[in-house]
């Protein structure tokens, strides 16, 4: 069963093959939806015919979005820590503690609704690939049935065992660490793509941080790191050390870890939710991008410092704040999620490519930016299937 959608007056591909700049906009557009996969991209007037046919009516379809970046297995909420914090107190990672004590107490059937809850939720806002993290359990157990149940939404998971340090071992983080890279990883590397570890201070340190992403890399995880989000720190050159896909938060940067970004295939993953929901200053995009780095944005949806499972109003953020152009971000959002993902099957419109779009309620991409915190979502196609 073959789907022309056709009248779409704005087509982001990300393939500058079919039109200008990296996000390869073409105007007039059709695409062919056969079997899960894009069978044919090009003008509507040249359009083969299919068994199926969907008018855009002139509106714009991208990609569906890429959130390479996300904490979903969880329970409990954090509402009274966002409301003081708003009142003024700092945000720090003890925090997460309070969501490891919910989470552990939670059933499997729980923590699998909520996951399939923030799934969806993301799903009907235009994102048809997210990445999930464990994170939230810090005992093998728990760490293990949280990758067991995000396997089950998503293949792109990642073990998040070296999130902040087991309140059991709070006395010693050595000894945590020997967990994490031993018999923990050893119960969670089946049920996991990536490796991940907040180095920060109150969380890892360099030393700590390496110990984790090596012992991951020698199971067959590849890393990702959680990195200068709070303060100057040596995550992101770790990153870049180890090839690490992506270095995630990204906002303390000295001009040595640019560069180190800028030579290197590791992408600068920005998180705006996390500078929005902390009152904090933003990553500037614009220095990295300057600089030849690669930035892609994502959610960091979470229940501490993150609750937003919106990739609009990360691009919205990123554009009014950030220094990104309307087209930057959106590349970001897509394509170079993709990227920090490793997938080339996703975050471009392309002959082989998953067929993963995003109808707009809108004649262009730069709406998502240009109308902050409206739904323009009008349908989404996740491996050819209509889900919205
Ligand atoms: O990416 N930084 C570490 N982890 C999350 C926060 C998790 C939490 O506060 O619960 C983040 O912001
Ligand atoms: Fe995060």
């Amino acid at each position: 069963m073959s789907t022309l959608i056709t009248g779409i007056g704005s087509l982001v591909t990300n393939d500058p093959a079919h039109g200008p700049g990296p996000l390869g906009v073409l105007a007039g557009a059709a695409v062919v939806v056969d079997g899960g996969r894009i069978a044919w991209v090009g003008p509507a007037a040249a359009a083969p015919p299919a068994d199926d046919r969907v008018d855009a009516a002139g509106r714009a379809v991208l990609p569906g979005f890429v959130d390479s970046h996300a904490h979903l297995v969880f329970a409990g909420d954090r509402t009274a820590e966002f409301n003081a914090r708003m009142s003024g107190r700092a945000y720090t990672a003890g925090g997460i503690r309070t969501t490891v004590a919910a989470t552990r107490a939670a059933t499997d059937a729980e923590l699998d609704a909520n996951l399939a809850r923030f799934v969806g939720e993301a799903l009907r806002q235009g994102t048809t690939t997210i990445e999930c993290k464990s994170g939230y359990g810090l005992t093998v157990d728990d760490e293990a049935r949280a990758l067991r149940i995000a396997a089950a939404h998503t293949p792109e998971t990642t073990y998040l065992g070296a999130h902040v340090v087991a309140p059991e071992y709070a006395d010693d983080p050595a000894g945590y660490v020997d967990l994490v890279t031993g018999p923990m990883l050893d119960a969670c590397a089946p049920h996991a793509r990536w490796v991940d570890v907040f180095c920060e201070r109150g969380a890892f340190d360099g030393d700590q941080a390496r110990a984790v992403l090596t012992a991951g890399a020698a199971r067959g995880l590849v890393p990702r790191v959680h990195a200068n989000q709070l303060g100057h720190g040596p995550g992101v050159q770790l990153a870049v050390e180890l090839g690490a896909a992506s270095a995630d938060h990204c906002t303390h940067l000295t001009d040595a870890d640019v560069a180190a970004l800028a030579g290197s295939e590791t992408v600068a993953t920005l998180l705006p939710g996390a500078e929005f929901s902390t009152r904090a200053p933003y990553p500037d995009a614009r220095r990295l991008l300057d600089a030849g780095a690669a930035v892609a944005l994502s959610t960091d949806c979470n229940p501490g410092s993150s609750f937003t499972s919106s990739m609009a109003f990360c691009i919205a953020v990123a554009v009014r704040e950030m220094g990104m152009t309307p087209d930057e971000a959106v590349h970001a959002a897509t394509a170079v999620g993709a990227r920090a993902l490793r997938r080339t099957d996703v975050g471009r419109v392309a002959v082989g490519a998953r067929a993963d779009l995003l109808l707009l309620d809108a004649p262009s991409h730069v709406h998502l930016a240009y109308r902050p915190g409206v739904p323009l979502t009008a349908a989404v196609w996740r491996a050819g299937v209509r889900e919205v």
